[in-house]
């Protein structure tokens, strides 16, 4: 396997950092908790996506389009992050966004229209279900357009964690860090499929445990089936000899609480804690979710006081503007 081989546009400042966050474990009675900011990657106030989109971008460019085009919620990061990756390497972005045009955009709409994406809402879908169609428009009108799936997930994308494992493997041994476990929100899955097939390439022993953020719709494959199709595809892709099962993947669903982007106690508590023992802001939708549950994990001991934690806060902070009404 050799990553540096892989066409890949440079967008993220790297290696982000790795914290201690020692007030917050103090408040929860132990374990020891560190973070890893990739909320910190730098494009357009970062997050994950921007480790997937330097490798999608890549692979955009050198198939010659003019136009990358994906899906999301209306308060979507990861198409937040996708219209500034195409700025930075001027191709023109489509976003397909769920929900309907808002009375004034706020959040991560209102950096989407300042970064010059062309919306397109779609009402009840915010998971990329008319992307075909669009991109259909686009190429009758004479453009070439490069579609990213729904959170940027599939092998190319997700490489972009497999490096992300590799980059920390070194950052723990140069800080001789022994991690038990590394706690993510998980998603459309390229995040934690990445992380484990970059888990498994650097002999990384703790376990990643992804908090479920979205149940999904009815009649869509159980979620470690998704994580480990992914996660196979990625190992083909980056050249690692390697396959995956769906039990290779720990995945907690305790947390869905009201539904994908409904904040309630689990995650103002979580945002609070975070942001006034820390200084770390995270986000209404994906880290204030996943922290919450990491919270909770540690308060009923299913997390020990004497391990040490790593915390991936993946971004999302944007969000915060949009969502004010439900945080304070
Ligand atoms: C802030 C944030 N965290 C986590 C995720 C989940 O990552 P993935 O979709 O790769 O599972 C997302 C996806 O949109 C996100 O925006």
């Amino acid at each position: 396997m050799d990553l540096n081989k892989l066409p890949r546009v440079s967008l993220a400042h790297l290696p982000t950092p790795v914290e201690e966050l020692p007030r917050l474990s103090r408040e929860l009675g132990g374990p020891r908790l560190l973070v890893k900011r990739d909320d910190q990657t730098g494009l357009a106030m970062g997050g994950n996506k921007t480790r997937k989109l330097e490798f999608l971008v890549a692979e955009a460019l050198a198939q010659g389009a003019d136009t990358v085009v994906t899906a999301g919620a209306a308060q979507s990061n990861h198409c937040r992050q996708t219209a500034a990756a195409a700025a930075r390497v001027g191709l023109a972005c489509a976003l397909v966004l769920g929900g309907d045009p808002p009375p004034s955009p706020g959040g991560n709409l209102l950096l989407d229209q300042l970064l010059g994406a062309q919306i397109y809402w779609t009402g009840p879908h915010r998971r990329g279900e008319q992307l075909a169609e669009i991109a259909d428009e686009l190429r009758a009108a004479g453009r070439q357009p490069y579609l990213i799936p729904y959170g940027g997930s599939n092998a190319v994308g997700a490489t972009g964690y497999v490096t992300a494992m590799r980059e920390l493997s070194e950052q723990l041994s140069a800080q001789r860090l022994r991690v038990d476990r590394i706690v993510v929100a998980s998603s459309s899955g390229g995040t934690q499929a990445g992380l484990v097939v970059g888990a498994r390439a650097a002999g990384f022993g703790g376990q990643i445990v992804g908090i479920a953020i979205d149940k999904g719709e009815a009649g869509d494959e159980p979620y470690p089936v998704h994580l480990a199709r992914l996660a196979n595809a990625t190992a083909a892709r980056v050249g690692l000899d390697a396959s995956f099962a769906p039990d290779d993947f720990v995945v907690n669903q305790d947390y869905l609480g009201g539904g994908y982007g409904v904040v309630g106690e689990l995650e103002r508590e979580a945002i609070r804690l975070a942001a006034r023992l820390e200084g770390l802001l995270l986000d209404p939708v994906y880290t204030g979710r996943a922290m919450g549950g990491l919270i909770d994990m540690i308060r009923r001991g299913v997390v020990g006081s004497n391990e040490t934690v790593l915390f991936r806060h993946t971004g999302g902070t944007p969000a915060l503007f949009a969502y004010a009404d439900t945080l304070v």
